[in-house]
C-alpha cells in the first residue's frame, strides 16, 4: 500500500490508482467533467487539478490521470485551485454556453457569465470525448468520433450521417456531463428515437 495525505488527512492507496481514486475512495470532493471510470482516463478538461505541495514549493496536477506515490501531500481545494477551476468553468461557459450542467457547475464557483467570447449559444458539447470513449472501450463499436478540425470540430457519425454501426444501446448519451449527446443521437443512429419502440415484457 502506498501511503500519502489529502488535505491532512493521512490515506492509502494500491499501486497504480489515481489520486482522484483515492480521494473519492475517501470521500474527498474532486469535481470531474471528463473521467468515468468506465472509460480510460484522457485529462482533457483540467477541472480536477489538485496542488501538490511540498514545502514553499508547489504544482498543480489533473488527478484523474496522477498517480500516487509514496508521501506525496495532496490538497483538493486551495485558493489556487478555485481560480484555476474557476477560469476552465468560464472558457467552458464560452464553448458550451447552452449546457445547463456547465451553467450549474459555474455558478458552484459563482460564476454566472464569461468574460470569453461566445461562437455559438446553442452549443452544448465541451468535446470531453466520453461518448467516443465509451462506444469504443465500452460497447466495441466506435460509430461516432470527432469529426472536423479545429473551431468546427464535433462529434458524430462519420461524415455527420446516420450509420448502422450504431446500436441505438445510449450509452453515449448517459456518459455525457453536458447533455450534449441527448440531441445528437437522432443524427448518430439510422432510426429516429421517436420510431424505437421499447421492449414488451413477457
Ligand atoms: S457529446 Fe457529450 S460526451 Fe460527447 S464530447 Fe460532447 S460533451 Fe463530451
Ligand atoms: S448509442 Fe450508438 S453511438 Fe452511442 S454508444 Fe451506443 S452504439 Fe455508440
Ligand atoms: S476530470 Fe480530470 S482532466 Fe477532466
Amino acid at each position: 500500500m502506498i501511503t500519502f495525505q489529502i488535505d491532512n488527512h493521512t490515506v492509502q492507496a494500491k499501486a497504480g490508482w489515481t489520486v482522484l481514486e483515492t480521494a473519492r475512495h475517501y470521500g474527498f470532493e474532486i469535481p470531474t467533467l471528463c473521467h468515468h471510470e468506465a472509460v480510460t482516463p484522457s485529462g482533457a478538461c483540467r477541472l480536477c487539478m489538485v496542488e501538490l505541495r511540498d514545502g514553499d514549493w508547489s504544482k498543480l496536477v489533473a488527478s484523474c490521470i496522477y498517480p500516487v506515490a509514496e508521501g506525496i501531500n495532496v490538497h483538493t481545494d486551495t485558493e489556487r485551485i478555485r481560480n484555476v477551476r474557476r477560469w476552465i468553468l468560464e472558457m467552458l461557459l464560452s464553448e458550451c454556453p447552452a449546457s445547463k450542467q456547465i451553467q450549474d457547475l459555474a455558478a458552484r464557483y459563482g460564476l454566472k457569465q464569461t468574460r470569453f467570447a461566445i461562437e455559438n449559444p446553442d452549443e452544448e458539447c465541451m468535446l470531453c470525448g466520453l461518448c467516443t470513449r465509451v462506444c469504443e472501450e465500452v460497447v466495441g463499436l466506435a460509430a461516432i468520433s470527432t469529426v472536423d478540425r479545429g473551431v468546427h470540430k464535433k462529434v458524430g457519425a462519420p461524415f455527420l450521417r446516420p450509420t448502422e454501426v450504431c446500436v441505438a444501446c445510449g450509452c453515449c448519451v448517459t456518459i455525457c456531463p453536458t447533455n450534449a449527446m441527448q440531441s445528437r443521437i437522432d443524427a448518430v443512429r439510422r432510426v429516429p428515437a421517436t420510431a424505437v419502440t421499447a421492449p414488451t415484457s413477457k
